[in-house]
């Protein structure tokens, strides 16, 4: 009896231990503004368990503002935005937004399914990029927050017609945003259409691991769990070739100073102003694996990427040219972001010998990936 008591007693205290925890994280609601047609517009704050803080507003799913530890355990906003919701309103480079329907490029915004050829709109150049003209980046979601056994989280959802931008299907996306108290930014994106169409789906912060507005991003160190990446042409279309970073600038498989080999005569490195290039992540596709770890030598701060995409974009804000100002009222001059965009390879609708891309009929896609954050002695 006396040893039920004390059973019951141990089971009660770790069951207000658990509550305690949980409470400890928040989730709340303010208006963020009205977009130009006059719809309103919300901003999400998720608070975890340690104290780190994301940002979230149903306008494009952006990711406004992401604190995360230094090694003095000192909390500073880690991606580029925005203060106020009209400084997004008048276009920026994709800060934190969600992208969609197909991240990255296709090549003259046409490609066929089932014999039939698609023209999407057109907003590259030649060529297609992040969705189009009016893309996932530029429209209100539905938004529901809740906590979660990880952590606070924020649901997102999105019709997206039959059409829109060009695409078949109508297309319905959920993306749940979770501020987990492991230190993640977890993002877990799904969708279904009623007809065959394409999708491929990411994630557009740009990170400094310093704090945004705090210079650039050359000194950060990357690795890449990647043994080839997909050259491109000079419009960054992939020739179809998968080439090995072995020998090449491109080589990340040992943590590598970003700045080191940047500004190299390599014509990969023309092509993209930079890096700007699909990497492809060694290990099965579709299993949760590490792809990428950075790590800021000042501050100690640690981003570790994990994702079930084949592919991973790493862009070093090659087209940032000081016209925007940041939150901190600092101007973002080239290169004081770089951006780890999980995804399927570019132009992917156009190459059969890449992962697919096509979304059949009812099938559902499911996508996972995780942004760690941890600090360095
Ligand atoms: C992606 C593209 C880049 C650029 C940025 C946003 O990373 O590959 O070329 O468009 O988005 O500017």
């Amino acid at each position: 009896m006396k040893l039920m008591r004390a059973f019951s007693a141990m089971f009660f205290c770790f069951a207000l231990l658990g509550v305690a925890m949980v409470n400890a994280q928040k989730v709340s609601k303010d208006s963020f503004g009205k977009t130009a047609e006059g719809e309103g517009v919300d901003i999400y704050t998720l608070t975890n368990r340690t104290g780190m803080e994301a940002r979230i507003t149903n306008y494009g799913g952006i990711v406004v503002s992401l604190t995360a530890p230094d090694r003095d355990n000192k909390y500073a906003d880690v991606v580029l935005g925005f203060n106020d919701l009209d400084s997004y309103l008048k276009g920026h480079p994709y800060f934190g937004a969600l992208i969609g329907r197909y991240g990255n490029r296709i090549a003259k915004g046409r490609f066929k399914l089932n014999g039939t050829e698609y023209k999407l709109a057109v907003n590259n150049g030649e060529n297609h990029l992040h969705g189009g003209i009016k893309g996932f980046d530029k429209v209100v979601w539905i938004a529901q927050e809740y906590k979660s056994r990880l952590g606070p989280a924020l649901s997102l959802t999105y019709k997206s017609k039959d059409g829109e931008e060009g695409y078949p299907g109508n297309l319905t996306v959920r993306v749940i945003y979770t501020l987990t108290n492991r230190n993640e930014l977890r993002i877990d994106y799904s969708a279904s259409s009623d007809k065959d169409t394409v999708t491929n789906l990411t994630h557009h912060s740009y990170f400094n691991l310093a704090g945004e507005g705090n210079g650039d991003i050359l000194n950060h160190r990357l690795a890449l769990k990647a043994t080839r990446f997909t050259p491109t042409d000079a419009g960054s279309i992939p020739t179809g070739e998968l080439r090995n970073v072995n020998g090449t600038p491109f080589s990340f498989l040992k943590s590598t100073v970003i700045g080191e080999r940047i500004n190299g005569s390599d014509e990969q490195l023309k092509f993209g102003s930079g890096y700007d290039h699909n990497w492809i992540v060694n290990g099965p596709a579709g299993v949760l694996r590490q792809a990428a770890s950075v790590y800021e030598p000042t501050t100690g701060r640690v981003m570790d990427v994990w994702t079930t995409e084949p592919g991973i974009q790493f862009y070093t804000g090659n087209f940032l040219d000081g016209t925007l100002t940041g939150k901190g009222g600092k101007p973002y001059a080239r290169r004081t972001g770089f951006c780890l965009e999980t995804q399927h390879y570019p132009d992917s609708p156009n190459h059969p010998t890449f992962p697919t891309t096509t979304l059949k009929k009812g099938v559902t896609y499911k996508s996972t990936t995780i942004y760690r954050f941890t600090a360095r002695k």
